[in-house]
């Protein structure tokens, strides 16, 4: 007989993540045309610059064993003074001034496996059962998975077209704070730039308001915001918008995670964190007990590619192609839901993300007529109640999440115009019921 196996708490409390399924069944039937997974374009990884970093590296007997040996738990020096130099011009222009703060900077930079073990590493870092995270809703679920694995609660913060509303955090905040709850608050969690799953950036007044309440409300202990910057590179139009991290006070304030998975490749598994100078050595320690230090490999084609200039080169020409199928995606929904005011959609001006709303209240869950009728014409797409705070009963269940990230512009066409077509097969039937 088999004997019951003990899993942990925290085992019990991890669940998969909602859309894994959804990338299996893509992957499975390659006539479906994925709009749900957030993968990145396989046209655009960067098989030749890689192949040239792992040359050069492995070219050279004393570079190459280096880099095929175990590295330090923080990662290696120069990609760390390479990240922290781009970084440092969030905080000045001044090329005397930079090379300083840059030194600074790297001091209390650690390179991860991802940037999602780093958002592991900092819940581990600061979060005990009971403890609240306040996110954007919706925001990127499998975020939300990690918290509550660790028994804290999620609450969400609704959203506009600056990004998190910081009237409603505010309120939240104070909220708490009368229910004798502030200090279980540990963690402010935001994606700034181009957010996953709704496109939305953080506006640079809100980037001000934000830092501002986290120190008004860091009364019973400090209130760290996690800027989680996944897609910041990938900025189609406009000009980029200056990190929390780097604004006055942020320092103390604010975890800056990054990764090179978006803007270059996730077969890398490469992100890094930028940290509170008293919150590296925990994280630290932590990450010894992970793995002592992630792919070193890794880490020195990511330092190559940094220095040759091959990043900065393929980071244009991914600009470029994601903005083609950006714009496609766009057309194709002016095009198929031209007649249809209840369909609406924001314009990203960058990222993987298109974010769509039904304000006829059409149903967008799992379960519902529209999905499985988009599923039938054959497009998968995500619902966005898996985005929202799973805790939230009234989280809204009319929303999708669109990627244009895998399909290449023929195929995010038609994409669209399968779900246009289940729209109207949808509505019509809920028009004769
Ligand atoms: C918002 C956001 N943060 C973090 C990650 C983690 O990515 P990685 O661990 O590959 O850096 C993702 C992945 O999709 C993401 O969308």
């Amino acid at each position: 007989m088999t004997r019951p196996l003990r899993l942990s708490e925290q085992s019990l409390r991890t669940t998969d993540s909602p859309i894994t399924e959804l990338i299996y069944t893509a992957m499975r039937d390659r006539s479906l045309i994925s709009l749900a997974a957030g993968l990145v374009d396989e046209e655009t990884l960067p098989t030749a610059a890689v192949a040239q970093a792992v040359a050069a590296v492995l070219a050279d007997p004393s570079l190459g064993r280096a880099a095929l040996q175990y590295g330090t738990t923080a990662g290696l020096g120069s990609l760390r003074l390479a990240l922290a130099q781009r970084l440092a011009g969030d905080f000045t222009q001044q090329p005397t001034a930079a090379a300083p703060l840059a030194d600074a900077l790297a001091a209390r930079c650690i390179i991860t496996s991802g940037s999602q073990q780093l958002l592991y590493l900092v819940s581990e870092a600061l979060i005990d059962p009971g403890d609240i995270v306040i996110t954007e809703s919706p925001s990127y679920f499998v975020y939300h998975g990690v918290i509550e694995s660790f028994g804290a609660r999620v609450l969400g913060v609704p959203m506009d077209h600056e990004g998190m509303s910081t009237t409603a955090l505010a309120e939240l905040l104070a909220e708490l704070e009368r229910a004798g709850q502030l200090h279980r608050v540990k963690l402010i969690y935001t994606v700034d730039y181009f957010q996953n799953p709704t496109g939305l950036s953080l506006s640079a007044s809100r980037r001000v308001e934000l830092l501002r309440l986290a120190q008004q409300y860091s009364r019973d202990g400090r209130i760290l915001i996690l800027e989680d910057a996944a897609y910041r590179d990938l900025r189609y139009d406009g000009s980029d918008l200056p990190s929390i991290l780097s604004l006055p006070g942020g320092e103390e304030y604010v975890v800056y995670a990054g990764t090179f998975s978006k803007p270059c490749s996730p077969g890398l598994k490469t992100g890094y964190g930028f940290l509170p100078a008293d919150l590296h050595e925990p994280i630290l320690h932590l990450k010894g007990n992970h793995d002592f230090g992630s792919s070193n490999l890794s880490q020195y084609i990511v330092a190559h590619l940094l220095q040759s200039g091959a990043f900065d080169q393929h980071l244009e020409h991914l600009r470029t192609t994601y903005r083609r199928k950006r714009d496609a995606m766009l057309e194709a929904l002016t095009e198929t839901f031209a007649d249809c005011p209840a369909v609406q959609w924001n314009q990203p001006a960058g990222g993987l993300y298109v974010w769509l709303e039904f304000t006829d209240g059409t149903r967008t869950g799992p379960d519902s007529p529209l999905f499985r009728a988009a599923r039938q014409a054959g497009v998968l797409v995500v619902p966005g109640e898996f985005c929202h705070v799973t805790t939230d009963q009234d989280r809204p269940r009319h929303q999708l999440r669109l990627s244009f990230g895998v399909a290449d512009p023929p195929r995010l066409r038609e994409g669209v115009r399968r779900l246009g077509q289940a729209y109207a097969q949808v509505t019509k039937q809920l028009q004769t019921v």
